[in-house]
């Protein structure tokens, strides 16, 4: 039994997802479990190089971490063929360059979504990793959310019958810095560095509605920045140019109705950050982030509209949970897993660039039916 070692460049591993979800929760979690096994007992052990601009937070995360290798050079990582995988969690607007350099030098590519801020620089990365042959593969998390999984188990089960329409709410109050620290980075709030809600969350909406749902057909969109200015993390304030709210509506193949809300200025009053309800003839079904309820048909009660008297329904206890029946793992560590045997064992990986240049063209469609105040069909992407 062997262990193969896979050298890593980490590139924005000092950022919020970075730190935490990918090196903490993702490739730390795997070297502490020994690595990922391979059907024949072998083992494939992530070795990262964490590279970034500030020596000192990179040392000390290094550190922290238990991770020999890290450095300020991108370009002596990328020249190091012990390093198999360029990674990226660096914000948006500076991850095409990064991955085009990382492909140019050979390597397997492995990133946070969105993989660019135009649907032209997206597809264009995918281009160029298709004709240099190297496995890449994009974020795709909220697949891999307990509660979505779940609501997959319905649907492949056929619970909800013919899916009718899906209400997707996404949002809570992201603070102005002003009385209370923001919880998001700026630049997300300002277009010129690739901010806006509407770039980074249709990114996600476009895979969780094409791999749930089925094909996005036509999107209509309207964007909003509500909050118009903000104190950023050096205490100055700044002028939000970037949407911090999108209500969107998606028509899907099979003629499913999506409404998806999404906004950085919104209190929650429901069960969780993201829920998503879906209804369908034969049953209804609402996922959060780790659990799922359900409504089935034969359950289902007899409201009638009466404002009268005071409501008979307590509606919240009509719904059943799904239970877990399995053990969930943390989302972006599933994926990675996954990608580390696509490029070692040419395991299945349907996540790719051009999946994620899908991301990026529901994005740009979506503020530009904002623009344009109009109803925009959704062409068929192709590398
Ligand atoms: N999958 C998800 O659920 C999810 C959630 C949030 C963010 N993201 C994406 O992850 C990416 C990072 O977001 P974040 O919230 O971690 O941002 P962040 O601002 O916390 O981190 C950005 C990283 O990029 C680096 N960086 C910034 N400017 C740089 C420069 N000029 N030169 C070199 N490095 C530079 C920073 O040092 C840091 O390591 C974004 O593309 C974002 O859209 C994904």
């Amino acid at each position: 039994m062997a262990e193969h070692k896979l050298g890593i460049i980490m590139n924005g591993v000092t950022g919020r997802m970075g730190t935490n979800q990918h090196l903490i929760r993702s490739i730390v979690a795997i070297r502490k479990q020994g690595g990922v096994q391979l059907p024949n007992g072998d083992t494939l052990m992530p070795d990262p190089i964490l590279v970034g601009r500030n020596e000192n937070k990179l040392k000390a995360l290094a550190e922290t971490h238990g991770i020999e290798r890290w450095s300020t050079d991108l370009e002596s990582a990328l020249e190091d063929n012990h390093n198999i995988i360029y990674f990226d969690s660096q914000t948006t607007v500076r991850r095409a360059e990064g991955i085009r350099k990382a492909i140019a030098a050979g390597k397997h590519i492995y990133c946070e979504k969105p993989t660019a801020t135009s649907l032209e620089e997206s597809l264009q990365l995918a281009k160029l990793a298709k004709e240099a042959g190297v496995k890449n593969g994009v974020v795709q998390d909220k697949l891999f959310l307990p509660g979505l999984l779940k609501l997959k188990r319905l649907i492949d089960s056929g619970f909800f019958g013919k899916i009718l329409s899906v209400r997707m709410e996404f949002g809570y109050w992201v603070f102005e810095g002003d009385w209370q620290e923001a919880q998001r980075p700026s630049w997300n709030y300002r277009k010129e560095d690739g901010g806006g809600i509407i770039v980074d969350m249709f990114a996600h909406w476009r895979y969780v509605i094409d791999n749930l749902f089925g094909p996005v057909r036509a999107v209509s969109c309207i964007g909003a920045t509500h909050i118009p200015e903000r104190i950023g993390e050096n205490g100055e304030k700044y002028t939000c140019t970037a949407d911090d709210a999108a209500y969107a509506t998606f028509e899907l193949d099979g003629d499913v109705i999506v409404q998806a809300n999404s906004s950085w200025t919104v209190r929650v009053n429901r069960d969780d950050l993201l829920t998503i309800q879906v209804d369908g003839t034969e049953g209804s079904a609402v996922a959060g982030l780790r659990d799922c309820k359900s409504q089935h048909r034969v359950n289902t009660p007899k409201p009638t509209w009466n404002p009268d008297i005071e409501n008979p329904f307590d509606f919240e206890a009509q719904w059943e949970d799904v239970p877990g029946n399995q053990e969930f793992d943390n989302g972006f560590k599933v994926q990675w897993e996954l990608f580390l045997k696509h490029v070692f064992a040419n395991d299945p990986f349907p996540w790719d660039l051009l999946e994620g240049a899908k991301g990026t063209q529901l994005s740009e469609l979506g503020l530009k039916s904002w623009a344009e105040r109009r109803w925009l069909d959704v062409p068929e992407l192709k590398a």
